[in-house]
């Protein structure tokens, strides 16, 4: 749950904000003056601050860099208020939202602010691959080891996390993350740290990092390969003595907090290139959980796609419609490099561009895939499939060369060179495990 600070009346168009961002699953707190929310932002935190032009967005914006607090800003007011939004954004403020406020632009804000766009739900799987995962996460969640997360871009490694920390003893407390690669060094060791007051110029009063935020509850350190060595030194002096020194503390600081770590990156690697410490490596490393690729797991592409239908169709107010069987099957056959958040994307763009009474293939727009095997040939295509099983390649050959002819099983068998019956037991195969199979258009088929 991404925590949103407001900082004005909840009276008029900002509540009905408040109460937005609330169904979209953010948890809320208001301050009616700067100094008030500067003091939200030393003691409990937030991932996002909505600041009213009526008040001085400036004067917070200077606060907050001289105490060093990174919290993004949004400046609101009314649609008039262009002036005054100018202002703000050249202030630091991130962007502007007009009041009354745009559903959609509450979404995209809490979805830029925290990585997380939808109210909170239990990830979708169906794939064996990833029910493994999630059985897995069921026993761990319930200890208090640190889980290091690993994965490509986009395939959950955060909403693992939050999953984690809701099926833990934790869930009662607060889940706080923080994306190590997105700050400088400075202000990444204020963000977890904090400071005492007067630590330096601008620190005019104590502010609690995010390790005492987490205090009770757990703390996520995304994209945690990207932290400098001397943050790292200080990282697992926290994580070992379960106390931090906040900057220019006296006395060090007890913390209850549990640490998922996540990262794209081949932590082994970093450690032996030595820009990782091993040490801080083991005590990430208790329990590892591998997110697979979709690629590796496309039982879940349709659940998945179906799962974001509904949700996109809520979220514009549109109507939820099926996916037709033919736009199923271009979505089965994809190769999903970017992997569920690549999905997430495209079927968004589908139910915007869909035009029918169901989602049809015209509206699903897929970045073209690598040029196959067959299509490349020579050495460059076959090192593309090694690592693959050769089930999973003919399979997606089959399904691709199939929505390539429109479901067309004569066709399809002509070009792959086998005989429509064994197309066919193929096909039957495919659908027996779950896999949607483009249907024929126009054609008679099986
Ligand atoms: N199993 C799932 N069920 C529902 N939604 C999912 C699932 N996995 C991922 N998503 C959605 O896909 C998007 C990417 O997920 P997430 O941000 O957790 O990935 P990530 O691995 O942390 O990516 P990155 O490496 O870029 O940080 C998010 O919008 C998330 O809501
Ligand atoms: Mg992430």
């Amino acid at each position: 749950m991404s925590r949103l600070l407001i900082l004005g009346p909840l009276a008029g168009p900002l509540g009905v904000a408040a109460r937005m961002a609330q169904a979209r699953g953010a948890g809320i707190a208001q301050a009616d003056t700067v100094p008030a929310a500067l003091a939200h932002l030393r003691g409990p935190g937030a991932d996002l601050t909505l600041c009213h032009v009526g008040l001085d967005v400036g004067a917070l914006l200077r606060g907050m860099a001289a105490e060093r607090m990174a919290c993004p800003v949004v400046a609101c007011g009314p649609e008039e208020a262009s002036a005054e939004a100018v202002a703000a954004v050249r202030a630091g403020a991130r962007d502007f939202l007009p009041l009354p406020p745009d559903a959609d632009l509450i979404a995209a804000m809490l979805e830029a602010a925290s990585g997380l766009g939808g109210p909170e739900v239990a990830p979708v799987a169906r794939d064996p691959a990833m029910l493994a995962v999630l059985a897995r996460a069921a026993q761990v969640a319930r200890a208090d080891a640190s889980v290091l997360i690993t994965g490509e871009s986009g395939t959950g490694k955060e909403v693992l996390a939050r999953h984690i920390h809701a099926a833990s003893r934790r869930a009662s407390g607060p889940f706080v993350a923080l994306n190590c690669a997105a700050l400088p060094e400075t202000l990444l060791e204020s963000e977890l740290f904090g400071h005492e007051k007067g630590a330096f110029s601008g620190a005019v009063a104590m502010r609690k990092g995010k390790f005492e935020q987490a205090d009770g509850g757990t703390l996520l350190l995304d994209e945690v390969g990207e932290m400098d060595p001397r943050l790292q030194a200080k990282l697992l002096r926290a994580i070992q003595e379960r106390e931090v020194d906040r900057l220019g503390g006296m006395r060090p600081v007890r913390v209850d907090v549990r640490i998922l770590a996540a990262t794209n990156r081949d932590l082994v690697a970093e450690v032996r290139a030595g820009r990782f410490r091993e040490d801080l490596y083991f005590r990430l490393d208790v329990v590892r959980m591998r997110l697979p690729a979709l690629r590796e797991r496309v039982a879940d592409i349709l659940p998945l796609a179906e799962h974001f239908a509904r949700r996109f169709a809520d979220a514009n107010g549109l109507p939820r419609r099926m996916l037709s069987p033919a736009a199923r099957a271009t979505l089965a056959a994809h190769r999903w490099p970017g992997n569920v958040r690549e999905l997430e994307n495209a079927v968004h763009r589908a139910v915007l561009l869909a035009e029918g009474h169901e989602i049809g293939p015209e509206a699903v727009e897929l970045t073209p895939a690598e040029p196959s095997a067959a299509a490349a040939g020579g050495a460059t295509g076959v090192e593309a499939l090694v690592g693959r099983k050769v089930d999973e390649v003919e399979r997606d050959l089959i399904i691709g060369t199939l929505s390539h002819c429109l479901g067309n099983r004569t066709r399809a068998a002509e070009i792959l060179g086998i005989s429509i019956r064994a197309l066919r037991n193929k096909i039957q195969d495919y659908r027996a495990s779950g896999l949607a199979v483009p249907a024929a258009h126009g054609y008679a088929a099986d």
